[in-house]
């Protein structure tokens, strides 16, 4: 299978992790790439998930001025265009931004300028989604979910939490989702990757999410599995990452093929180009290579990836069209 020639949907990206070292070098020249290769890609195998952010900073303190958010954004566009993306959902948290004097506003404004030239120039289709963290405390949380409701209709689609899921727990955050769920954004959350299901049973008590951002520790619990299936819950599966965080030892013991086979709605996606060294290509090939996926399993994994998008109804038939045509 060529899948880098397919045409692909892709919710599940950091804007954050996501730099390249052409694009960097220009902010920094100091930044050769043998630095770039060494400090702004993480180690394939990380203690674990703290140890994995830990290695986001190197590329976070690149993004601390409009135009360096700018730059980063409209090379990401670029980047999911070599890849076949059609549509894709950037998200990133806007108080990981702040650091040199941006507003939190004026960090959302100028990711969303860069966004709609991106996609006039790349023909992609991008919404973004802001992230609040884990580690935030609840006003900043708040203040992310609000952002999300002002700027909604200017090209942010959803809010998400993101971060440390093993050491932070939900509680701060719950005001934050139902602000955000009041004014009609649509919500996920990044869970049952550090955590187990009960992680993942917290989130959806707490924070009634639409997706969930990796989810693949519902297979721990077939009461969950099943509660997944009936609310058509969808997971955003980024099997690299997981091996990288250490929350699988091997793309053998990945459950993604077990989680597909039990009707679960999920996609295939690339967390962190940067620092998990991967493209949608990479994870593809590695799917074909361990569970034998071909082009039945990826038209589907797209398919419900478009039926999950925080896209009007309207926009998907053509896409919807242009998967099923590619994949016959
Ligand atoms: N931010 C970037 N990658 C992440 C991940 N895999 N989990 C939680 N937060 C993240
Ligand atoms: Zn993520």
């Amino acid at each position: 299978m060529d899948s880098k020639s397919l045409p692909k949907i892709e919710l599940h990206l950091h804007l954050d992790c996501s730099l390249r070292w052409k694009v960097v070098r220009r902010f920094d020249p100091a930044v050769t790439e043998s630095f770039f290769e060494k400090n702004f890609k993480a180690p394939a195998k990380c203690l674990d998930l703290p140890d994995f952010l830990a290695c986001a900073q190197q590329g976070i303190q690149y993004l601390q001025t409009a135009d360096q958010l700018q730059a980063v954004t409209l090379d990401l566009l670029e980047q999911l265009k070599e890849e076949g993306v059609l549509y894709s959902e950037i998200r990133f948290a806007p108080y990981e931004h702040i650091r040199r004097g941006l507003s939190p506003e004026a960090v959302v404004e100028a990711v969303l300028t860069a966004l709609e030239e991106g996609q006039h120039t790349s023909g992609i289709r991008a919404g973004l989604l802001l992230c609040t963290l884990r580690e935030l405390p609840s006003g900043p949380s708040l203040h992310t979910a609000q952002l999300a409701v002002r700027y909604r209709d200017q090209g942010v689609v959803g809010f998400d939490i993101a971060g440390n899921e093993a050491d932070f727990p939900v509680e701060p955050h719950v005001e934050a989702f139902r602000h955000a769920r009041e004014n009609g954004v649509p919500c996920i959350a990044h869970a049952g990757e550090a955590r187990g299901a009960e992680g993942i049973w917290e989130v959806l008590r707490g924070y009634q999410v639409e997706r969930l951002g990796h989810g693949v520790r519902c297979i721990e619990d077939e009461r969950l599995v099943e509660y997944l299936v009936d609310r058509q819950i969808h997971l955003e599966v980024c099997p690299s990452s997981n091996i990288q965080t250490n929350v699988f030892d091997t793309i053998a013991d990945h459950p993604v093929d077990r989680l597909f086979r039990a009707g679960i709605s999920l996609g295939i996606n690339t967390d962190s180009r940067t620092l998990t060294n991967t493209t949608l290509e990479r994870e593809y090939d590695l799917l074909e290579r361990q569970f034998g996926w071909g082009k039945k399993e990826f038209l589907q994994c797209n398919l419900q990836a478009l039926e999950h998008a925080f896209l009007p109804e309207g926009e998907k038939d053509h896409f919807r069209a242009h998967l099923r045509q590619a994949y016959q």
